[in-house]
């Protein structure tokens, strides 16, 4: 029998990850986040490495390859993993170093005496904040080469000393290529029809870029690394007082609120920044402003923050469709597959629906950086085939989000003995759907944690907080029990499949398993759901659930539909503010102790928590 190939993907940087791909099947794939407990972790993924490999069975020299997202960091790029700024950093920490550094750097021209690793106290933030890689003689203070060779060094060493995999099966792989690999190879659609875009803060050599599948593989066409929209949402993320690398999706949220007149106001200061290159493929600056921070900070003074946040989302917007709408006339290509962090922005991607040369648009699971443990794994899996003659196309789409780990719940009445001390709990073993349904229709909010734990960042039903949105009050109720969420952001439903256009407008009938893209929602539901959609604009980002994906969940889903006569349950992430999603028995008594959640569904056992109402 011939021997499989077997490839790990690793990235290292937001939302580190690890990806276990066999024969172009992803086996395993999770986040560091998810084991280390720190949300949005970043350095070298080994307990989620170590994850796909025990979960595969796989021995480390069973492996062929290991692909590292990135092929090189430059010295910023070392700092921002070393002092795991995109996961740590307080909305102060970037006011300082901007104050401290890049107002120096960008807006004066001057020549910092020290990095920003130094200045923000890099060395002694070491002490506290643990890595894997060795920086016994690491130095900032050698040429950018010398950097940048020693640097990937240390991580060939961390693979191989803690995977125990051999270094010459080690590559480096360039960012921006993993964003391609995913977006294509997870989607259904393979060959000539198909073109591939991405949009990216920063993705190395390029932030954006335009590329086809060939028999050779994916070609670029074009790219621009100047395309600084993403990076620009972050800057303004600030300057309205949230954190970069968390809070662009609540500037999104916030954005529909804001009136035509606040709007215009701030239009002034964004809509002449971008333009598209000389060849249409891509964007880059009209004007390019010399930061975008201190900047751009400076012109919207005196603006409205919903006037901001609504300018920056409709810049988005018209910058993204005018970029992909001449893609498509040049390419004349009828499919896109769209990724990068841009990709996240679901309002945006709503919208690419306006470009009619597009028959579908394909939005992979979660497309930021997280995912690009999975490109390089297609990256690297495609290129064994080539090598052997075997036809790329029949490599598989990434069907099932749920990679991560199983639910262990060997310890749960372990856990329940030390849990219900003063509580009036009651556990019933293979519970019954109607058992769970029947109490959502009180208006009680319970988890459901079950099976394996799904991949990326949204909670795609396997540990989710679960509720009828039909009820009135409901999201006030989830808000008090557990999320604490801005007051303006809504909650996504899952809605099933074969129901989905009762609910939603899909005019290409899109694709959306992964909660990837916003659609407007039919008149007669949005007036009867009281949770489940954007208030401001009445748009929805659902799962469109496949029985075949999640059978029962799915079921679950049908019975609630039965009683409500509307196929939707509102489905949010199983986590506490600030903590990354649930992974496991731990982390789901964690919750159920520090919030007022009302019961849990534990694989086939559903654990109900009577509490008073408040
Ligand atoms: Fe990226």
């Amino acid at each position: 029998m011939k021997k499989p190939f077997i490839v790990l993907g690793i990235y290292e940087v937001h939302n580190a990850s690890a990806c276990l791909m066999i024969d172009g099947k992803i086996i395993a794939a999770s986040h560091e986040e998810r084991f280390s407990k720190i949300k949005n972790d970043v350095g070298m993924p080994i307990k989620a490495a170590k994850f796909c490999m025990s979960y595969a069975n796989i021995k480390p020299k069973d492996i062929d390859k290991v692909v590292l997202s990135n092929d090189s960091f430059n010295k910023n790029g070392v700092a921002n993993i070393l002092l795991k700024r995109p996961a740590l950093y307080s909305i102060d920490d970037w006011i300082i170093e901007n104050k401290k550094y890049w107002k120096n750097k960008l807006l004066h021209n001057k020549k910092n005496p020290q990095h920003y690793f130094d200045i923000m106290q890099g060395k002694k933030k070491l002490r506290s904040i643990s890595h894997y890689y060795d920086l016994k003689n690491f130095s900032f203070n050698v040429s950018d080469k010398k950097f940048i060779q020693e640097f990937n060094e240390i991580r060939k060493k961390t693979v191989s000393k803690y995977l125990g995999i051999k270094k010459d099966k080690i590559e480096f792989l360039e960012h921006f290529i993993c964003h391609h690999y995913h977006a294509y190879y997870s989607s259904p659609y393979r060959g000539k029809k198909v073109v591939v875009a991405h949009l990216e803060g920063d993705g190395g050599k390029f932030n954006n870029a335009v590329s086809i599948p060939t028999k050779r593989g994916l070609k670029i066409l074009a790219g621009s690394k100047t395309a600084d929209i993403g990076r620009l949402y972050q800057w303004v993320t600030l300057i309205l007082g949230m954190r970069p690398y968390h809070d662009e999706y609540k500037v999104m949220g916030l954005a529909p609120y804001a009136t035509n007149k606040e709007v215009l106001k701030s239009l002034k200061v964004f809509q002449n920044l971008f333009k598209l290159t000389k060849n249409k493929m891509a964007i880059t600056y009209k004007a390019k402003p010399k930061d975008l921070y201190f900047t751009i900070s400076e012109m919207l003074k005196g603006n409205r923050f919903d006037g901001i946040a609504g300018a920056l989302q409709i810049t988005l917007e018209q910058i993204v469709i005018k970029w992909l709408s001449s893609v498509q006339k040049k390419t004349k290509r009828k499919i896109l597959c769209y990724g990068g962090g841009v990709a996240m922005n679901v309002k945006a991607n709503g919208k690419l629906n306006q470009i009619n040369g597009f028959k579908n648009i394909f939005v992979p699971i979660s497309p930021s950086d997280e995912t690009n443990a999975i490109g390089a794994c297609y990256y690297a899996t495609e290129q064994h085939f080539l090598r052997n003659n075997l036809n790329p196309d029949k490599i598989k789409p990434l069907i099932s989000p749920y990679l991560g780990p199983e639910l262990d719940d060997k310890d749960l009445l372990k856990k329940i003995k030390k849990f219900k001390k003063g509580k009036k709990i009651k556990l019933i073993n293979n519970f019954k759907n109607n058992q769970v349904i029947n109490y959502l229709m009180k208006g009680k909010v319970i988890g459901r944690a079950s099976g394996r734990a799904e991949f990326g960042q949204r909670a795609l039903g396997n540990r989710s907080i679960i509720a009828n949105p039909l009820i009135k009050g409901i999201e006030d109720k989830i808000n008090f029990k557990i999320k604490y969420r801005d007051f303006w952001m809504p909650f996504c439903p899952t809605i099933l499949k074969e129901k989905s256009h009762q609910i939603i407008i899909n005019r290409k009938n899109n694709l959306c398993e992964f909660m990837t893209t916003s659609f407007d929602v039919k008149k007669d539901i949005s007036d009867k759901l009281n949770a489940g959609i954007h208030h401001g604009d009445k748009t929805m980002r659902p799962q469109i659930l496949d029985k075949k994906t999640n059978k029962d969940f799915y079921q679950l889903i049908e019975v609630l539909y039965k009683k409500t006569k509307v196929p939707i349950i509102l489905n949010t992430s199983l986590n506490l503010h600030r903590k990354p999603m649930a992974t496991d028995l731990d982390d789901i008594f964690d919750i159920l102790k520090n919030s007022d959640l009302d019961g849990m569904i534990i694989n086939n056992k559903f654990l109900i928590i009577e509490r008073d109402e408040k």
